[in-house]
């Protein structure tokens, strides 16, 4: 859909965000030919830099970030000359004066979103001024990115606070989840395919798993990681969203607050997890040395310099849903740090037959599975029964219908940065997270924070480079069930 020229100023806009993801998202959106021609982009933040400095700082983010084939040098050259910088002191008057000039040449009634790429502490002030030094109008919008919060009443302040000075329909809650190109595709095999809906539920369904396995460390993020925890920083937001979207209601439309209405009574159907059960139904982990990629690596609290933290760079859950369509089936979820591989699936597997007709000999028979991986080689399959061809007879063997995009498709796959920040030109919230869910999402993970105070659960560890504690095997072995195994 074509959008009007806009200006997107990006706080933080020299920062790590901004260099890996937003200017190389925005850089193959121009490319794509979606970026109108009088359209800015400006960089804004505490340090200097001229214009020009910031080209040189774009150009280089661009050459390390987006593949070689994809840099077009015409494509390249317009991108840069849309780029501007202005230097501004989030939480003083320093610089706000010169920003609002800025955008004032280009009049009043342009779309300007602004992009909170900076702390969360900074959230709070740079709203403010937005709206205190006259920068907003009519069409702005305020992008944040997560952590919404470090609790629920941190949560609850700070929207309270951007709500002050934006409408909630001018606020972006980016998760770049839900970007993802398999997250949005999980949308579409349950919603535009009349196989999977009728059987989408307990009666039909054994389990799900989510992983989000990574197989990086700290990455320079230490002084934030280390306060938030794996919980915090991948669970409240990333996997709680993707759960969300398994087991949602059909929505009437694929509209924003439809979407939403529908996640929403999910997490608020999520079956709480206090101290009553928090040893059983949760595992956190913390890495030891070990080895990633072949390389030895650290521990969590050397990569620190820090003897002494309890925070957790792995958690598994057992989650449930307490409605109709959910009562009894599990929701396994992982996520970690320095685990063997980056990977990440949505396992859905079904109830095994009620009755063999085939002889042992024939082979096992396994429970259909949908796996939906997110990361890497995004795509879907099914896995079913077949009959192994050739003459040996009845034999059985499990294989998937392969879906896999790069292949089918042979496109560039997205990042989802790319949709989501169109998204925000577009005015399109259908992909970011409203205040309501944020909350909600709070309250359900609130009480496990709580609850692993209160029993003094700390993480165990796991050596670098391995799928986690044993106690995460153990969650899901106690119900005889298994971690998928990547293929
Ligand atoms: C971020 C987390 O939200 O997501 C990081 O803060 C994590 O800790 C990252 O590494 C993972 O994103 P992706 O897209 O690489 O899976």
């Amino acid at each position: 859909i074509p959008v009007d020229p806009f200006d997107y100023v990006v706080f933080g806009g020299n920062g790590d965000l901004a260099e890996r993801k937003l200017l190389p998202a925005l850089y193959h959106r121009d490319h794509d030919g979606q970026i109108p021609p009088e359209s800015r982009i400006i960089g804004a933040s505490r340090s200097e830099f001229s214009d020009e400095a910031y080209r040189e700082f774009a150009r280089e983010a661009l050459t390390k970030h987006v593949k070689p084939e994809d840099i077009h040098e015409t494509s390249l050259g317009r991108f840069l000359s849309r780029l501007h910088y202005r230097t501004v002191d989030a939480q003083a008057d320093g610089g706000w004066d010169e920003l609002r000039a800025l955008l004032d040449e280009e009049g009043h009634s342009r779309i300007r979103a602004f992009y909170l790429a900076v702390g969360p502490s900074l959230f709070a002030p740079i709203a403010e001024r937005i709206s205190g030094k006259g920068l907003s109008n009519e069409h702005s919008r305020l992008v944040v990115e997560k952590p919404v919060g470090r609790d629920l009443d941190s949560a609850r302040e700070l929207n309270a606070t951007i709500g002050r000075h934006f409408r909630e329909d001018q606020i972006f809650r980016i998760d770049h989840y839900l970007g993802k190109e398999t997250v949005q595709n999980l949308m579409a095999l349950r919603f535009a395919n009349a196989l999977y809906e009728p059987i989408w539920n307990s009666t039909h369904i054994d389990h799900v798993q989510i992983t989000v396995a990574e197989s990086v460390g700290l990455e320079g993020r230490a002084g934030y990681y280390d306060k938030a925890g794996a919980l915090r920083d991948m669970v409240q937001n990333h996997i709680v969203q993707l759960l969300c979207l398994v087991a949602l209601e059909p929505p009437s439309a694929m509209d924003a607050d439809a979407l939403r209405d529908e996640k929403l009574k999910v997490l608020r159907a999520l079956k709480s997890i206090d101290s009553s059960n928090v040893e059983t139904n949760t595992v956190r982990g913390q890495y030891k040395a070990g080895a990633s990629g072949g390389n030895a690596v650290k521990s969590y609290l050397d990569d620190l310099g820090n003897g002494d933290s309890d925070t957790e760079t792995f958690v598994a859950i057992k989650a449930e849903i307490g409605n109709w369509r959910w009562a009894g089936v599990p929701f396994y979820l992982r996520t970690g740090k320095r685990l063997s591989e980056r990977m990440s699936e949505i396992v859905v597997t079904f109830r095994p037959i009620p009755h063999s007709m085939f002889e042992s000999a024939a082979g096992k028979i396994a429970q259909n599975q949908l796996v939906m991986r997110l990361q890497p080689d995004e795509g879907v399959k099914q896995w079913l029964m077949i009959k192994d061809p050739g003459p040996g007879g009845m034999r059985l063997k499990h294989v998937p219908l392969d879906m896999t995009f790069a292949e089918s498709f042979r496109t560039r796959n997205p990042d989802a940065y790319e949709r989501l920040l169109m998204d925000v030109i577009r005015g399109n919230q259908t992909l970011f997270m409203r205040r309501d869910e944020v909350e909600a999402a709070w309250e359900w993970v609130d009480p496990i924070l709580k609850a692993w105070a209160e029993k003094s659960v700390k993480p165990q560890g796991y050596t670098a480079g391995t799928w986690g504690p044993s106690a995460s095997v153990a969650l899901i072995e106690r119900d005889g069930r298994t971690w998928h195994e990547p293929d």
